[in-house]
């Protein structure tokens, strides 16, 4: 039998955790894969794509910044249709297809956090309006969420979130956030504020429900100040890494036919290689 190959392509990619992870899988479950980094630029991405069976590969995850061009090179379900960007690719009888597995990895981390959040929960707040929001938003309608607030720097931004999933999603200024946290029961950030190298995410969130859920997709550093925060006031929370593993889980499948559980073991392994960050 040969060895199944898959990668992680984007531009810059060399700082993935995605072969530590995978590896960590093909390891334990002692299949004979491989999974590696492929640095792709733009402009080549393309002709990669075409070719990634010639490459040697079954089948590979997307990351910045080819995500929408991999949807448009590949057959998307409806997940990666939903969110209008695909991170994972396979082949199935010989088509390149694709799927969206941020979908997966958000509320992976969201029912890890809290098991059976979704049942008691009517409304989120979301913060931040870029290709994140779109996989939780689809998400969170996929599980019943029935009002989902966007809060964002550019309106127009949180309105085009509206505008793609519909009435549930009411945009919000950035502004509005503290009104919309009080009481609220789940929190998320999809914004870049907090993580290592830009600026602080600077929010109030003693407001919240005592039951609350907060998910950060941030994972350096780990915990970010805001999921500090949400722990020291007894809230559940849901780190960034969380949903690196949980979104990493179908792809794994559907390239080396095995699907793998998200451990502690793993959890750990990775949260020391980015405390070396
Ligand atoms: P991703 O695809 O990872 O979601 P993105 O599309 O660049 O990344 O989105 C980043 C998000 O962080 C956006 O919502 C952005 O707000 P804008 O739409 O106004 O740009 C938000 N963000 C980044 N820096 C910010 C800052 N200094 N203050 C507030 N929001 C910020």
């Amino acid at each position: 039998m040969t060895t199944k190959r898959a990668c992680v392509i984007g531009w810059p990619a060399k700082h993935s955790r995605s072969p530590k992870l995978h590896g960590y899988w093909i390891e334990k479950y002692g299949l004979d894969g491989d999974y590696r980094i492929e640095e792709v630029t733009t402009d080549d991405f393309p002709a990669f794509i075409m070719n990634l069976a010639g490459h040697g590969y079954v089948g590979c995850n997307i990351t910045m910044p080819h995500k929408d061009a991999a949807f448009q090179l590949s057959v998307p379900d409806d997940r990666a249709k939903g969110v209008g960007a695909s991170n994972t690719l396979y082949f199935d009888n010989g088509v390149l297809r694709s799927t969206n597995t941020d979908v997966e990895g958000a509320m992976g981390a969201l029912d890890q956090a809290s098991p059976g959040w979704d049942k008691h929960t009517k409304s989120a707040v979301i913060m931040g309006a870029g290709g994140a929001c779109r996989a939780v938003i689809y998400g969170l309608i996929e599980r019943g969420i029935e009002t989902i607030h966007v809060a964002n720097r550019t309106y127009e931004k949180a309105v085009d979130m509206q505008t793609r999933f519909g009435d549930r999603v009411k945009p919000a200024h950035w502004d509005d956030l503290p009104k919309l946290l009080a009481g609220a029961k789940l929190l998320i950030n999809t914004t870049s504020l907090g993580m290592k190298g830009q600026p602080p995410l600077e929010v109030d969130i003693s407001g919240l429900a005592p039951d609350a859920v907060v998910c950060d997709i941030i994972y350096v550093p780990l915990p970010t100040p805001l999921l500090a925060d949400a722990k020291a006031r007894g809230f559940k929370t849901a780190n960034g890494l969380d949903m690196l593993l949980h979104q990493a889980v179908s792809g794994f499948e559907l390239w080396f036919g095995k699907r793998p559980e998200v451990t502690r073991e793993l959890f750990d392994l990775l949260a020391a290689d980015i405390a070396k960050a």
